[in-house]
């Protein structure tokens, strides 16, 4: 190739280089901007009438935009925040109605150039109960329960049950192991006290519960008799306890906790090994045998998360339907946490047994906070975390048909003296009310839950 071709071949390469790189503006102007998208975080502050906003910085942005609107289609605007030109990172939205939802979203700014919209977040704002607004009030379709014990019927327990709950259960005295502590024994002072106690003050009583494997005494559970000396024994045992409450006590656990984790079977307790496995019949229909009009339920834990017990029990309840055995209700004992279950399961397990048009009792709950044993105090987020839960619970079960509705019984008054420091070996505030009856973040969420 000679000189003149190659010269003139290397000076129209360089003009062809000059020529695209000014037509992309390539020449010495900046490269356009790219911004990502804002990430917009959970509100925090939530108040009656306020919440924080805020979001995560974008790399080169100069500003956000924020909308917060009452609809989460943005289709209207709150006064003031329609794009809002902001530089900071958060922003305190005030003025707001109480037990309001609303929606925010935001945009990085750069110049011209403007990100895609960020996350929308959707918050609640706290609701004010009425100054004289209660639990039992506020839960008109149904008893708002608690657990309780003889020795603590009075003072400040006595004000706090007579002024929220419309039920209450034995925490443990209603059981064999108190009741019937020898083969000729019956003791019915405690159990005594809490049913008189109800009905002096009109209080509904949940019976909690006649057979219960970790409640059997040991005269029970070394019983030297024949099988049918054994079932005659329980028969007994039911009928004079049943009858001796008749017209006192609306519903009884009758059996409580008989199928296993885990594997669906049935626990292979005295009952089943003396009574055989048919003994929970046996034993629904020695309580309508006592007792023509008291509820009789099924009473158990896991029972959201557990789905292998769920059907189980589930089975049995169909099988006992098929074959006339009384059964008036299911108690889902809901001892959860503040992050677990999901909502969408606890409404699932429940719809199956309003499907088979029996009561629902939420029978024992509680939330614990400290699940993960990862907090020595209750934080103000674990708070908002519990009282969270406690409203999807409360939603759940509101929104049963009335038919269905029964009670909702709270495992205990005071997180000071929750059943859960005992068996987990370390604290946790799972309940409505602190140890002084200060009513926590979780009992405004039992109220949110019924708006
Ligand atoms: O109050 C007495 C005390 O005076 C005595 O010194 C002490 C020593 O025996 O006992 C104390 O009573 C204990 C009572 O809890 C009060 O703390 C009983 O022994 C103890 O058996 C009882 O435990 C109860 C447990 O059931 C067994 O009945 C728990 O309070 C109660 O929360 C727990 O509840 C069960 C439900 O019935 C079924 N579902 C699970 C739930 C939690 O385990």
């Amino acid at each position: 190739m000679n000189e003149f071709r190659f010269r003139f071949l290397t000076i129209l390469i360089g003009l062809l280089i000059s020529i695209t790189s000014c037509s992309s503006g390539g020449g010495d102007s900046e490269p356009e901007i790219e911004l990502g998208d804002p990430i917009a975080n959970q509100a925090t502050s939530i108040t009656s009438s306020s919440f924080t906003a805020s979001w995560s910085r974008v790399y080169r942005a100069e500003s956000y935009l924020l909308d917060v609107s009452e609809d989460a289609g943005f289709a209207t605007f709150l006064a003031g925040y329609n794009a809002k030109s902001l530089v900071s990172l958060n922003e305190d939205i005030t003025g707001l109605e109480s037990n309001m939802q609303y929606y925010y979203r935001v945009k990085a700014v750069n110049g011209a150039i403007v990100s895609s919209y960020s996350n929308i977040v959707e918050t609640t704002t706290s609701f004010i109960p009425d100054s004289d607004q209660t639990l039992k009030k506020a839960a008109d379709t149904f008893f708002v329960g608690v657990a309780v014990q003889s020795g603590k019927l009075n003072g400040q327990y006595d004000e706090t049950y007579r002024k929220e709950f419309s039920s209450i259960t034995a925490e443990w005295e209603m059981k064999m192991n108190v009741m019937h502590p020898s083969v000729d024994t019956y003791d019915f002072g405690p159990a005594d006290a809490i049913v008189n106690y109800g009905q002096t003050n009109g209080i509904n009583v949940h019976g909690h519960s006649l057979i219960w494997h970790n409640s059997t005494p040991d005269w029970v559970k070394n019983f030297a008799g024949t099988d049918q000396e054994f079932e005659d024994m329980i028969e007994e045992y039911i009928t004079t306890v049943v009858t001796r409450y008749k017209g006192k006590v609306t519903s009884w656990d009758v059996v409580n906790e008989a199928v296993e984790d885990g594997s669906g079977n049935l626990r292979n307790s005295i009952y089943r090994q003396k009574m055989g496995d048919d003994y929970i019949a046996k034993c629904y229909q020695f309580v309508r045998a006592a007792d023509p009009d008291v509820l009789i339920f099924y009473n158990d834990y896991s029972m959201i998360i557990d789905q292998t017990k769920q059907d189980a029990v589930f089975a049995m309840v169909d099988d006992f339907i098929a074959r006339n055995i009384p059964i008036d209700g299911v108690g889902f004992q809901m001892h959860i946490s503040h992050d677990y279950p999901a909502k969408a399961d606890i409404q699932k397990a429940t719809d199956r047994i309003v499907e088979r048009n029996l009561k629902v009792h939420f029978s024992e709950l509680d939330v614990r906070a400290n699940p993960n044993k990862d907090i020595t105090s209750l934080t103000a987020e674990r708070s908002l975390s519990q009282k969270a839960k406690v409203k999807e619970v409360v939603q759940v079960y509101n929104s049963i048909p009335n038919d269905n509705k029964y009670a909702l019984t709270v495992w205990g008054l005071k997180d000071s003296e929750t059943w859960l420091t005992d068996f987990y070996g370390y604290v946790d505030w799972p309940l409505l009310f602190d140890g002084n009856y200060n009513k926590k973040d979780a009992y405004y969420g039992f109220l949110e839950g019924l708006q």
